[in-house]
């Protein structure tokens, strides 16, 4: 059983209070991982963050990119240690598992590179600019104070880093409570970046019962920025507490493909069944609904069932496609949203197939959905995908918009004039053409409108979001 401990202040410890971590692939108990649930025990760690930050910020540039470059270097050095704790703990294949970790220490070298051409180039007004003689300006970056990460289970070691590197090194400290499932890779970061020798009270991992103290977190008065990966729920409540907090929240989506009369029908199968499956859907850029016209319907619907015979289904270790689940809840919630289905007259195309003792739910193609059914609107997080007819380009684009949602979009055509004219209608941060919807690549700006978010992430959106202006005007 392992038995990590929590990094507070540069003290590694532990507490009375433990969250059990369960491998998704069978259900067992692989760590009791220590929480902190006191009140005041919690306020001192933003405190000691605080306390951090008074010299932290003060640091030169150079100091902190070669920290960051030094917690990049131990991630290097225990990449497989990670990966292995990926597969332990969210069921994510060996493949994929490595791939997060050699995206993450890719998003950190990224993260010094755009860091240092921001820094060299800060924004500058000649007196020409402002049009008086004699007056000169430059808006310089600078930290924040503390940051509260909020981090999930899909992406433990991928969107821990990607709050962490932007934060760390514009100069802000950090309070970051992993998911449960997530944790043990997030409490391995702490040892890597006191490894890094990142100085004490700059990073502090904290666990927490977070229904009973989310709130507690969010107001805490020495928060100054919030980075929030999870659902909306949870997201919204957490922002309702904040206080004159600079916000960041990725807060999930219903990425719809679209199919236009005249795509590529062999690629667009192709990407929507990718896109739609891997990792058994459990990223937020999942394509989680697929529009097609009547006429076209049943090419669709052919080309997708050959694609999903390549979907390989199984534990981990196989490198499927599709694994297990997160947890039984997560299984159980997707099979409510089969059943909601079915009860309203939709097809499955595909045969129910689960087990509950490893989380297993095989590949779902819904037919026959229409928008009064709850997988028509709801975000699975599982491998279901629900198929919605459309009569032409404007019903498409009222039914994505009919969403609470608007993270991505993809649309698939050869006609790249209407392709652009569509994406500008449809509300969502970003729409892919002829591609299925993803965050990659990293250098992207990241962002989602409506219930999927708040704030704009990515490698210098990241960094802009982690630091405030300061601005100095010369006048001589
Ligand atoms: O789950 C949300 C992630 O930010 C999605 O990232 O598109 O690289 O899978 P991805």
């Amino acid at each position: 059983m392992l038995q990590p401990k929590l990094l507070i202040n540069g003290e590694f410890i532990t507490t009375d209070n433990f969250v059990n971590v369960i491998n998704p692939s069978n259900n067992q108990i692989i760590a009791q991982v220590p929480q902190i649930n006191d009140p005041e025990a919690i306020h001192d760690v933003f405190y000691q963050a605080h306390q951090a930050f008074q010299t932290y910020s003060q640091t030169s540039m150079e100091y902190r990119i070669n920290l960051l470059q030094a917690f990049a270097n131990e991630i290097s050095a225990h990449q497989n240690e990670l990966a292995d704790l990926l597969v332990l703990e969210i069921a994510k294949s060996p493949k994929d598992s490595l791939q997060e970790v050699l995206r993450t220490i890719d998003y950190m070298h990224e993260t010094i590179a755009v860091y240092q051409e921001m820094i060299n180039h800060p924004l500058s007004f000649s007196a020409q600019d402002l049009k008086t003689p004699n007056k000169t300006a430059v808006y310089h970056r600078v930290p924040y104070g503390v940051v509260l990460a909020i981090s999930p289970f899909n992406y433990p070691l991928n969107l821990l880093m990607t709050k962490l590197a932007p934060a760390l090194i514009t100069g802000n400290t950090v309070v970051y409570k992993p998911a449960t499932q997530g944790s043990l890779v997030g409490l391995k970061i702490a040892e890597l970046a006191q490894k890094a020798q990142y100085p004490k009270g700059v990073i502090n991992s904290l666990m927490t019962n977070a229904r009973q103290n989310g709130v507690l977190l969010a107001s805490n008065p020495y928060v100054r920025v919030m980075n929030f990966t999870g659902s909306p729920n949870v997201g919204h409540l957490l922002a309702k507490h904040t206080n004159n907090v600079h916000l960041i929240l990725e807060l999930g989506g219903k990425d719809p493909a679209l199919v236009l009369d005249d795509a590529d029908f062999d690629l667009a199968s192709q990407e929507i069944i990718k896109g739609a499956f891997s990792y058994s859907g459990q990223r937020c850029t999942a394509i989680k609904r697929v529009l097609v016209s009547r006429q076209n319907h049943d090419l669709l619907v052919s080309k997708m069932l050959d694609q999903l015979k390549k979907v390989s289904v199984g534990l981990p270790a196989d490198n499927p496609v599709v694994g297990p689940l997160i947890s039984t809840q997560a299984l159980e919630y997707n099979l409510k949203l089969i059943q909601d289905a079915q009860d309203k007259k939709a097809t499955l195309l595909t045969p129910l197939k689960y087990e509950l003792t490893n989380n297993l739910l095989y590949p779902v193609l819904i037919d026959g959905v229409n928008e009064k059914m709850r997988v028509a609107f709801e975000e699975p997080f599982g491998p279901i995908l629900p198929i919605l007819v459309y009569d032409d380009y404007d019903q498409a684009i009222k039914m994505i918009n009919d969403s609470e949602f608007g993270l991505q979009a993809s649309i698939f055509t050869k006609d790249m004039a209407l392709a652009q004219t569509l994406a500008m209608q449809i509300d969502a941060g970003t729409i892919n053409i002829n591609k299925a919807s993803s965050r990659g690549p990293d250098i992207l700006p990241f962002l989602g409108v409506k219930n999927s978010g708040f704030g704009v992430q990515g490698v210098k959106e990241a960094l802009v979001s982690m630091t405030n202006f300061k601005g100095i005007v010369f006048n001589k």
